[in-house]
């Protein structure tokens, strides 16, 4: 008889799994200095150590009536900024979310095991149904499964987002805590990754509300795309405070503003912008910060009129996404239309 001989494999060899980060973005508008600081810059800083999928949240949008037409091209103008704010799609997954069927699917599995408390504390569904009185539709209620669907799809380990997310990042964590304790580990319990400076842009005209493209006072927000001087004028007008004195403290909400802005952009602590601008006016100060910015910004000005000059280009990149972001999602809607009872087609 002929002898086996039965080799194990060496120990240790499995390559550790890099962890993944996933987040979206709004196509209602250009991305503010907000988005920008708050997230979308973070994100091109960490495709070098992690697994990275970013996608604009199309389907989230129609959660406000939206102008068809407007939209689509919102859409592509959004994905271009993705790029052009350095998310690279040799390294990231960047698809458009309504290319990829399963997070409207999940998104409604989820709804079924969410409450109708739970979605009802959200505070952005109070600000919103109060922004909107007349369209206080079922999608702006549910919003929070759409958005947790689209995070445990990827099983996403970290998600960088700014402060204003965290309430929906702990309701996600609940729901993936619940949905395993009922059918057994299926979801990766995610974390949310806020910076420390720059996680609530503030509006430059009313600094206690967070900047935002749905302002109705245009000097409030910058814009990516907004021209260098435009810039710099917005930060001129910016609103501070009689005091006449650049120092980080409790009251002074449009200096701790523009503060944070300059350190989010500049990397400088507070105490080292103390020190830099002691002795001199807001004026100086208003300048430095606008002339920062506008220098920051201009790369990502540069290469949207560049990618946007290259539709071909951007259908195929994001058809490209779409692909794979579908092959990856199918892997955790098929166990979970499995766990929930789904007869497999
Ligand atoms: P959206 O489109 O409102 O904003 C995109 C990102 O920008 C951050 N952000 C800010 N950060 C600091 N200061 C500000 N003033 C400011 N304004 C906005 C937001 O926190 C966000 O990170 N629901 C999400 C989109 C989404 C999503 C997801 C995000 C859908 N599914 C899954 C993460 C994971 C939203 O409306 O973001």
């Amino acid at each position: 008889m002929e002898s086996t001989t039965v080799t194990t494999a060496p120990e240790a060899v499995k390559p550790e799994r890099k962890k993944v980060i996933l987040s979206g973005i709004q196509p209602t508008g250009v991305f503010t200095l907000g988005n920008y600081i708050g997230a979308v810059r973070n994100w091109g800083q960490m495709q070098e150590d992690y697994q990275c999928a970013y996608f604009i949240a199309d389907l989230h949008s129609l959660t406000v009536r939206q102008e068809p037409a407007q939209l689509r091209k919102q859409t592509l103008e959004a994905f271009a900024l993705l790029l052009a704010c350095g998310i690279d799609p040799q390294k990231s997954l960047c698809f458009i979310q309504s290319h990829v069927p399963a997070h409207a699917e999940l998104g409604w599995i989820l709804d079924c095991y969410t409450q109708f408390g739970e979605l009802s504390r959200m505070t952005q569904f109070k600000d919103k149904s109060a922004r909107h009185a007349d369209n206080v539709n079922a999608g702006l209620f549910t919003y929070p499964s759409l958005m947790a669907g689209d995070i445990l799809l990827y099983q996403a380990d970290f998600v960088p987002v700014g402060a204003d997310q965290k309430q929906h990042l702990e309701f996600t964590r609940d729901l993936a805590t619940r949905f395993n304790n009922l059918y057994g580990q299926t979801f990766r319990i995610p974390e949310p990754y806020i910076p420390k400076t720059g996680a609530r842009v503030m509006s430059l005209q009313d600094p206690t509300k967070k900047m935002s493209k749905s302002d109705t006072n245009a000097n409030g927000f910058i814009t990516v795309l907004d021209d260098p001087k435009v810039i710099v004028n917005k930060f001129k007008r910016a609103i501070t405070d009689s005091e006449a004195q650049v120092c980080y403290r409790e009251g002074k909400d449009g200096i701790n503003n523009l503060m944070s802005i300059y350190s989010a952009i500049t990397g400088r602590t507070f105490e080292q912008i103390e020190q830099e601008f002691a002795g001199q006016g807001y004026g100086a100060f208003k300048l430095a910060v606008g002339e920062a910015v506008a220098e920051e910004l201009r790369p990502v000005r540069e290469e949207f009129a560049r990618l946007m000059k290259d539709k071909g280009y951007l259908e195929a990149t994001y058809r490209a996404g779409a692909e794979q972001a579908t092959a990856i999602s199918q892997r955790t809607i098929t166990k979970v239309k499995k766990k929930v009872g789904l007869l497999a087609p």
